[in-house]
């Protein structure tokens, strides 16, 4: 049998699985932990297993599956204590009212609960149940408490409940959970953590008139992954974004905006209580002069005007204070570096992201890049090409080396 959990990878993340109908959703997070690089090593509480298949839970990881209690485990010597000790993360998803209230009281009971009493290092939980059980002062209790014994907790959206009922106890969704685990697993870049830090990103959206709008092919991912980034290395994020698909991530100020004068008025009064401010947003130059009522084929005569908008990231390197760090994107499809060049000079930046649009799939929309970061000491840096989110790795790295 092929083994896919244990390729070269992140390291090793030992999924507890308890008795809930979220368990469903857990077969595709050890699918994405798996496809990340991640090796998952599930464990399930016997009423676990009742709701997801542990044959699902194997083949997704290459690992057999643990569900038996300690006492069953004596012949093979103390398993839950040698496997934890060699996990990055306890990551229990969906974890029940019932596995919480063990956990906060200490007891060992299964392979799970056991595992966790063991454990030394990280734990991320993902609570999932009906509204009253995860309202009742004992759930309640228990979570504070959980928390305050160092666990971490992802909380689900308020939504539809598998009770019929609709409020909040859902299960994060697996793609949020991941993003949960990579924030808990990166280490802290020390020059970051605590810096307040502004990130914009993806397009804005100018009115033409009531149902029509000028736009740009900026999906936002680049902005996002590094807003991710800089979170996980222990900043204090806050993101403005123009309109697009992608989820907001978790743990960090998101402000949702529409237009350049929105995305103005939502950055340039933060400007002064941030230490780094990103501009990866690409927000637009000019602005049509808005119709009143839709323009109708009969009496449009086909011309637009267009006037300037606010130049935000001009405005925020005049008004730059000592200490404080700005940093830009240029996207460009020719002459990327000396127009990167002249950006930086123009708008009294640190560093800018020279970002080369000319390729297939790289910049608006795909998932890959390919950035060359300058700095205002005349420094030249080649990132490379590589996705998004490895970029933002690097990028973050060069932005703390400038705080
Ligand atoms: C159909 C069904 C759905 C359930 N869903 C949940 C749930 O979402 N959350 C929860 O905390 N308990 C739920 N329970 C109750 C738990 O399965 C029960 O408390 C069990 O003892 C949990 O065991 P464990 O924590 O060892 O996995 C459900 C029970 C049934 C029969």
């Amino acid at each position: 049998m092929t083994q896919p959990g244990r390729s070269e990878g992140p390291g090793r993340i030992v999924l507890g699985v308890t008795g809930g109908i979220a368990a469903y959703k857990t077969a595709e997070l050890a699918r994405l932990l798996t496809k990340a690089g991640y090796d998952v090593v599930p464990i399930m509480t016997p009423w676990g297993a009742r709701f997801l298949g542990p044959l699902t839970l194997e083949a997704l990881t290459g690992h057999p599956v643990r569900v038996e209690t300690p006492a069953h485990e004596s012949s093979e010597g103390i398993g839950h204590i040698s496997l934890i000790r060699s996990a990055e993360l306890l990551l229990i998803a969906p974890l029940t009212a019932n596995t919480m209230a063990k956990m906060v009281t200490g007891m060992a009971d299964n392979f799970l609960t056991a595992t966790y009493l063991a454990h030394r290092g990280k734990t991320l939980v993902c609570p999932a149940m009906n509204t009253g059980m995860l309202e009742h002062p004992a759930t309640r209790r228990n979570l504070a408490q959980l928390a305050a014994d160092g666990v971490a907790i992802c909380m689900g959206e308020a939504g539809d409940l598998a009770c019929g009922e609709v409020g909040a106890g859902r299960m994060a969704e697996p793609d949020i959970i991941m993003d949960a685990v990579r924030m808990h697993l990166t280490p802290d870049i020390p020059a970051l953590v605590g810096r307040s830090v502004l990130v914009s990103a993806g397009p804005t959206r100018e009115d033409l008139d009531p149902v029509r709008y000028l736009t740009n092919r900026s999906s936002g991912k680049m902005g996002f992954a590094v807003a991710r980034a800089l979170r996980n290395a222990g900043a204090r994020v806050t993101l403005v974004h123009g309109p697009g698909n992608l989820k907001p991530p978790i743990d960090m100020e998101v402000v949702p905006v529409t237009s350049a004068a929105e995305m103005e008025a939502a950055i340039l009064p933060r400007q002064a209580e941030m230490d780094l401010i990103v501009m990866a947003a690409a927000v637009a130059d000019y602005r049509p002069q808005k119709a009143e009522h839709k323009l109708k084929k009969g009496h449009f005569d086909g011309t637009v005007i267009l006037e300037r908008t606010t130049d935000i990231l001009a405005s925020l390197g005049a008004a730059k204070r000592s200490g404080q760090v700005l940093a830009g994107f240029a996207a460009e499809s020719e002459d990327l570096l000396s127009n990167a060049r002249g950006k930086l000079e123009r708008k009294n930046l640190d560093l800018i992201f020279a970002n080369d649009i000319s390729g297939e799939d790289l910049g608006f929309g795909g998932d890959h890049n390919r950035i060359t970061a300058l700095d205002a000491r005349g420094h030249t840096i080649d990132l490379g090409t590589g996705t998004k989110d490895a970029l933002a790795g690097q990028i973050v790295r060069l932005l703390a080396e400038k705080i």
